[in-house]
């Protein structure tokens, strides 16, 4: 008989869309996916927290859209596994450098040729579904009400023992959520074949079922089942 690995062709890729708002449980979501659907995952934030950060040790203004340009044309994606790029430092950083095109087109390349792995990939960020992967099989719209995300922001670093006030952090949540949706480049929305998901009633575990039935209904749908 033979052997039906050499006989059966390969799985077609699989490429999951991530976006939403700060806080709203993408990431999490995202690798979890990414892990029960053996996929390979990019946080694309952290290519934009990775530029704030580097922008502000070289003393280069996050404001000033060339300047930034240059350094997302010459970023080492290795950069990318510095832990402290997660603080809200950076958050704050990446969504400055954010707005400017010349950034984002810089980093459309890379994010592209990820989604473009043979087995497929899951991606999280802003314009996921948008712009970099309006093909995306699955596109999924994490959102959650300002004050849940900022609850959970709190309390994620209160957790790490950091300080964080529930007040700030709400405001901070407002402010980039203005930020991101406002500008005129790839701005924070949700594609028109997106699907919903709004996490603010819902536990990690609630709204993974949820995208994995989302996932698996493509996936049947796609084999003829
Ligand atoms: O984890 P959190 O949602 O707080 O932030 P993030 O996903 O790491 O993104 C940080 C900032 O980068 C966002 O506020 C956006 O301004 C920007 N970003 C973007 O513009 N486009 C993306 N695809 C991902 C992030």
């Amino acid at each position: 008989m033979a052997d039906p690995d050499l006989t059966s062709p390969a799985p077609a890729p699989l490429v999951v869309a991530i976006d939403g708002p700060a806080a709203a449980g993408k990431g999490t979501l995202a690798l979890r996916i990414a892990a029960h659907y053996a996929l390979p995952y990019l946080d694309t934030g952290l290519l934009y927290r990775a530029i704030g950060r580097l922008a502000a040790a070289s003393g280069v203004d996050p404001d000033d859209a060339e300047a930034t340009a240059a350094i997302a044309r010459t970023l080492d994606t290795r950069a990318l596994d510095d832990g402290s790029l997660r603080g809200r430092e950076a958050g704050e950083l990446a969504s400055r450098v954010a707005v400017h095109p010349p950034v984002r087109a810089a980093l459309e390349a890379f994010q592209r040729d990820f989604a473009r792995s043979a087995k497929g990939a899951v991606l999280d960020g802003r314009d996921i579904g948008t712009v970099i992967c309006p093909g995306a099989d699955v596109k999924i719209f994490v959102t959650a009400s300002p004050e849940v995300r900022a609850r959970r922001r709190t309390d994620e670093l209160v957790a790490k023992g950091r300080e964080a006030t529930y007040e700030r952090i709400l405001a901070e949540v407002r402010e980039r959520d203005e930020r991101d949706a406002g500008r005129a480049t790839a701005p924070l929305r949700a594609a028109a074949d997106a699907h919903l998901l709004d996490t603010s009633e819902l536990d990690i575990e609630t709204a993974f079922q949820a995208a994995c039935e989302l996932i698996d209904r493509f996936l049947a749908r796609r084999s003829g089942v």
